[in-house]
């Protein structure tokens, strides 16, 4: 076993260096595994991404070569949702304005007008991407009395709209209608900058967007308009367009939270991951069906 205990991600030179010849490999996000890495590595059977989303990952060029992919679903669903309701509060409520306010030595007496922000209970929450996370996230706008709709490419089923009172709609419906617009989709082609400047515009001017998907689905310097010109009211980023860089435009600004992609940093939470990812890296390598593939049908051509 080889393990780089660094903090920065292996260049790609050295990581095609120290997985030649290996068999397993479990990457972070960080580590790009493209073809080009694939074809240098041949003896590789399994990549075992320690997160849900596997875009860094060439899934197709893995499944060409016979390599499992897997990621780690289902562990990190409620933390991240839980930290996704934590950026929609603090965006609304301006926890982030309150604290600099405090520390700035600005709180001088209680004022009826100071930091005022929108309310969350009742309000419409919009979930874009109706998967596991977005689904957790709507489950908890029930406890804050929220009308949730949705826009997902499949509908999730009677009994899961009842159960979360949750109406599908398209996006345009849900841009113009909701209160808290937050993005729970994976980075596809087909959703890079998914919320451009025409569904910043068709947002409400009182609405927040929140982000803990993926930073491309956004149009940064878009968003870095609409907040500047007040036509949206805030918002909340746990990822960005190129991370880890940071658009300057938003750095500036007031009305927007930011947080450097920790939605699913939770001890307990980071400990499942990592043994979720393990636990599919040793399966395959054992010839066995690891609990989270991705790409299943990389076992069956592996098998034949
Ligand atoms: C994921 O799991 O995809 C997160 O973005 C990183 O934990």
């Amino acid at each position: 076993m080889d393990v780089h205990t660094g903090d920065a991600p292996l260049p790609k030179r050295e990581l095609i260096a120290r997985l030649r010849a290996r068999q397993g490999l479990v990457c972070l996000i960080t580590d790009a595994v493209d073809d080009e890495v694939l074809v240098a590595c041949p003896d590789l059977r399994a990549v075992a991404n320690v997160a849900v989303g596997f875009n860094n990952i060439d899934v197709a060029a893995a499944t060409r070569r016979g390599v499992v992919v897997t990621n780690t679903p289902d562990v990190l669903t409620d933390t991240t949702a839980d930290f996704t309701w934590a950026l929609l509060m603090a965006a609304a409520r301006r926890v982030v304005e309150g604290d600099q306010y405090v520390r700035q030595g600005r709180f001088k007496q209680w004022e009826y007008m100071v930091l005022l922000g929108g309310d969350i209970h009742g309000k419409t929450l919009g979930v874009v991407g109706f998967g596991r996370i977005g689904r957790a996230v709507a489950r908890r706008g029930l406890g804050f009395g929220m009308r949730v709709l949705y826009q997902d490419a499949v509908p999730a089923g009677p009994e899961v709209e009842r159960e979360l009172r949750a109406t599908r709609v398209d996006l345009p419906t849900l841009l113009r209608e909701s209160d808290f617009v937050t993005l729970h989709t994976p980075l596809l082609p087909e959703t890079r900058h998914l919320i451009g400047a025409q569904a910043l515009a068709a947002m409400r001017p009182t609405a927040c967007l929140i982000n803990a998907a993926r930073g491309p689905v956004v149009d940064e310097a878009a968003l870095v308009e609409a907040l500047r010109e007040r036509r949206i009211a805030g918002a909340g980023l746990d990822v960005f367009e190129e991370e880890p860089k940071v658009h300057p435009g938003l750095l500036g600004l007031t009305n927007v939270v930011l947080a450097p992609h920790v939605a699913s940093a939770s001890y307990e939470t980071r400990l499942k991951m990592a043994n979720l990812a393990i636990d599919n890296c040793l399966t395959v390598l054992e010839g066995g069906t690891p609990p989270t593939p991705v790409n299943p049908e990389a076992l069956a051509s592996r098998r034949a």
